[in-house]
């Protein structure tokens, strides 16, 4: 079984992104061999500063290997433009795709009504992640909620092509856990990078301290009861810290004296210690580049042996060879 999903290196990695999409990859990896990859081909459709889009792949490589994708035994790590070909199989999958599935994307839309430029990447970039899961034959794909609509667009892809030149693709799944489904951010909303909300996983002690108290929260005051179960401090407490210690937080909310403050120093004090032994970890591998480097390398190389194949089938059934 191939397992496969791509990041965005568009910024620091947050904690939405940990608890969305790369914890389940650390859970699943030793199921099937997995591709990881960092999807800077993507990232372009928003147009990043060269100098910081490079800087970006180094720094979500670093928190995939600290964060633990074992890239020793079962996963494999690449850079999305290391294995060009993916753009080959774009362009042939365009020709598959119908204007109004993308048109009918929410990503497209949403990114428009945000102010971005409507250029030719950003209206195709459902195509070029379609391309990523169907050029390893990936059989499935752990995502964000948010992505779910990216995945049916696949599917429909690889059938019409299937259907149109014969069995080529695999037809893949998603996989969204349904107990994190969306990370709030400090504002209530999705945590986002482009929202300026998030929470980073590997931030300085002060900078997180800050960012979790600015969380929202109603205005009642200490000794009122609060409602644990619309509260953005006790969603994300949720994330970090065990069964008993929800319920107990939950119960303290509900009595009454205890404070918006006391339970984001509590937030604070659970999701600094989970993060711990990745911080750690993480500081090793700053000592060591080249080792990350190598990682990178040896992926695209195993990637691009696999891409090869699919490439050579796709070339002779549209008739290219
Ligand atoms: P961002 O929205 O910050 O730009 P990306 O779009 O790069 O994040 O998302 C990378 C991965 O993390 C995707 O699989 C996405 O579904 C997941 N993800 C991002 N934000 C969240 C969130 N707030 N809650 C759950 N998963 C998330
Ligand atoms: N679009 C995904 C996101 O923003 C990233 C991505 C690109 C991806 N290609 C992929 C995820 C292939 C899974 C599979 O989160």
């Amino acid at each position: 079984m191939r397992i496969l999903t791509g990041i965005q290196p568009s910024g620091t990695p947050h904690i939405g992104n940990y608890f969305g999409a790369m914890r389940q990859i650390i859970n699943i990896q030793e199921k099937g061999e997995t591709f990881v990859f960092l999807a800077d081909y993507h990232s372009l459709t928003t147009s990043p500063e060269p100098a910081q889009l490079r800087a970006n792949v180094l720094e979500l490589a670093l928190n995939f290997l600290a964060c633990g994708v074992n890239t020793e035994k079962s996963t494999v790590l690449f850079r999305q433009s290391d294995v060009p070909e993916v753009c080959e199989l774009t362009w042939i999958l365009n020709n598959v795709t119908p204007v109004g599935l993308l048109e009918r994307a929410h990503s497209y839309k949403d990114k428009i009504a945000k102010g971005f430029s409507p250029n030719n990447g950003l209206f195709s970039y459902p195509v070029l992640m379609a391309s990523d899961i169907l050029l390893y034959q990936s059989n499935l794909v752990p995502v964000g909620k948010d992505q779910k609509q990216h995945l049916e667009i696949t599917r429909d892809i690889a059938i019409k092509f299937n259907n149109q030149y014969g069995e080529v693709f695999t037809i893949p799944d998603e996989l969204i856990p349904e107990e994190v489904a969306i990370v709030p951010g400090t504002d209530g909303q999705k945590m986002s990078k482009s929202y300026h909300n998030t929470i980073p996983i590997f931030g300085k002690e002060k900078e997180i301290k800050k960012a979790i108290m600015n969380v929202v929260t109603d205005c009642k005051q200490l000794e009122e009861p609060k409602d644990p179960d619309t509260c953005n401090v006790v969603a994300l407490y949720k994330l970090v810290a065990t069964p008993e210690e929800l319920e107990e937080m939950k119960a303290k909310y509900r009595a009454g004296g205890y404070g918006y403050g006391h339970a984001k120093l509590a937030l604070f004090d659970k999701l600094w210690a989970y993060f711990e032994p990745m911080r750690k970890r993480r500081a090793e591998l700053e000592q060591n580049l080249d080792y990350v480097w190598e990682v990178l390398r040896k992926g695209a190389e195993r990637a691009r042996a696999e891409a090869t194949v699919t490439m050579a089938k796709v070339r002779e059934a549209v008739g290219l060879r």
